[in-house]
């Protein structure tokens, strides 16, 4: 084992010891190094003036520049990646970069306490490459960074001038990629990470071997994938973890398998990885549904998604995270895994109840499997929310049907924040099975919702909005999916909705 994290901050390479594992990325540059330029606005992944781009180095021989948030990150997953903050960008001459140049030439900050954060995120969007082709683009860009006084539209301005100021392989980062590439390689390991200090312990295994040991030794650990809700036991609840356990390092769990008929997501692969929209390693997501790329770009924010897993949605249980519905609607099967010993079972049935999943002492979950859809299938997921971006659902509902001559085969509904967990809406399957498929039968099988779901009232959403919008989203569903919409020429987006949609499967 090795007890030392290693990574660059800027060009200097760090190797600490002794540290404890849940100090944030941000509080070991504020209070340890006196680098004040990352700001803390809401220390929960809100606000995004903790922004600060992260570096990692990828099997692909990618350097990938990732946005994030220093604020809900511990300080060990930085292990073999590079730390970009704001304090690095410009050249040791003085010479700005061109995202901060294009800021101050668009008049982009007025009090500044946003700024960084805003640059850095800048920064990790034109480090990706593509000059803006649209303000959505732009939007989506940015939507994880809030500011008070200056306005969007400078900022958005600066984003589109800086690609003009110098086009991003020809910064100084690009001249530095080689020389960046091999200190990150020179990083690599396969050792396990094992960070202690006060009795407080992290250990980052490389190796799946390695990790279903330890965490069949360690079942008292806290597993930590992307820490998007780990992070906010710490800096919110100030909860004390003296015993944790990382997925980050562990290459296999970031695994995305296409086999033809299923698509194999590991439990630590990032929103980022399996969204086809935000990476081209994945568009094999793409091919399950596009419905469900659509959904993950209504995760969170950019920095959100680089970070946050498909597994921790899932293990985490909530009753309104929004990935379990649509999955459990396409047919999912979750993977388990104890030592050696691999447990399948369909995802609606590692939901127990509020705060419970058949999950073992020692077992994680190690990834999902998510068929494919054949002819005559056709999958929707629609998340309700009072806004678009950055905002959790007050319901999400998912919808799949196969129609064979004009008669449901086949069909699942699973809904988000109407019970206690994620559920299947059996009643309502039961009453539209066998059933031909039109607008009367739907109306026929609304009121069924009423035996699967008894919602609550909370600030999201009273329970009788809930029950209606659920009624309304099978009817909207068959609207969409059947072409009656399209024959009758109406608006059928009932409540703000995914945004472009993509053709269903035919
Ligand atoms: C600003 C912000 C916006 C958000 N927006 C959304 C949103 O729109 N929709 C949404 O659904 N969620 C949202 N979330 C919640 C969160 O991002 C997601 O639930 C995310 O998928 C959690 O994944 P993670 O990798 O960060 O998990 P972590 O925080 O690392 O872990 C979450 C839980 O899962 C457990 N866990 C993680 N991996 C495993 C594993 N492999 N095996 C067993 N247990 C495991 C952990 O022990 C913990 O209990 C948001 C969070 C933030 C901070
Ligand atoms: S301080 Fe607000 S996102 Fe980190
Ligand atoms: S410039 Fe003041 S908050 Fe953005």
């Amino acid at each position: 084992m090795r007890d030392t994290i290693r990574f660059l901050h800027g060009d200097t390479l760090h190797e600490i010891r002794g540290i404890d594992p849940t100090l944030t990325i941000l509080d070991w540059l504020r209070l340890t190094r006196g680098q004040t330029g990352t700001k803390e606005g809401c220390a929960e992944g809100d606000c995004g003036a903790c922004t600060v781009v992260v570096v990692r180095y990828d099997a692909a021989d990618h350097l990938h520049y990732d946005a994030v948030n220093a604020c809900i990150r511990f300080l060990p997953t930085l292990d073999g990646c590079q730390l970009l903050t704001v304090e690095q960008l410009a050249a040791p001459d003085g010479t700005l970069h061109p995202v901060q140049q294009a800021m101050v030439d668009c008049h982009g900050s007025q009090c500044g306490f946003c700024t960084p954060g805003f640059v850095m995120s800048l920064f990790a969007f034109y480090r990706h490459g593509a000059a803006p082709d649209s303000e959505r683009v732009i939007d989506e860009a940015l939507a994880g960074n809030l500011c008070r006084c200056t306005g969007y539209a400078p900022i958005a301005a600066a984003a589109r001038r800086a690609f003009a100021l110098c086009p991003p392989d020809q910064d100084r980062f690009a001249a530095a990629a080689a020389a960046t590439t091999a200190r990150l390689v020179a990083l690599r390991d396969d050792q396990t990470l094992h960070v202690t200090s006060a009795g407080r312990s992290w250990y980052a295994p490389a190796t799946l071997a390695d990790f279903a040991a330890l965490a069949e030794q360690l079942p008292a650990a806290v597993i930590v994938a992307g820490a998007t809700d780990v992070g906010l036991w710490v800096t919110k609840q100030q909860r004390q973890l003296d015993l944790l356990l990382s997925v980050g390092r562990v290459a296999e769990l970031h695994q995305i398998v296409d086999d033809g008929p299923t698509l194999t997501i590991g439990a630590a692969a990032t929103y980022a990885a399996a969204a086809p929209a935000l990476a081209a390693v994945a568009p094999a997501l793409a091919a399950v549904a596009p419905d469900l790329g659509a959904l993950i770009r209504r995760i969170g924010a950019v920095q959100v998604r680089n970070v946050g897993t498909i597994g921790g949605n899932i293990a985490n249980g909530s009753p309104i995270g929004d990935m379990p519905p649509a999955l459990i609607a396409a047919g999912a099967t979750l993977v388990l895994r104890r030592g050696v010993i691999q447990r399948r079972l369909p995802l609606e049935d590692f939901f127990i109840t509020y705060g419970r999943q058949d999950r073992q002492p020692g077992e994680f979950v190690e990834a999902v499997i998510v068929p494919k859809f054949g002819a005559g299938s056709a999958l929707r997921v629609y998340k309700i929310t009072k806004r678009l971006d950055q905002d959790i659902s007050a319901l999400c509902g998912a919808f799949a049907v196969t129609v064979a001559n004009g008669v449901v085969t086949r069909i699942r509904i699973a809904f988000g924040g109407m019970a206690a967990t994620p559920k299947r809406a059996r009643h309502t399957e039961t009453a539209l099975i066998g059933q031909p498929w039109r607008e009367s039968t739907i109306r026929t099988a609304i009121p069924a919702l009423a035996q699967d779901y008894t919602p609550l009232s909370d600030w999201r959403a009273s329970a009788a909005y809930r029950a209606e919008v659920a009624g309304n989203l099978l009817l909207k569903f068959f609207l969409e999916t059947s072409g009656e919409a399209a024959r009758r020429g109406a608006e059928t987006r009932i409540v703000p909705t995914l945004a472009p949609l993509a053709a269903i499967h035919a």
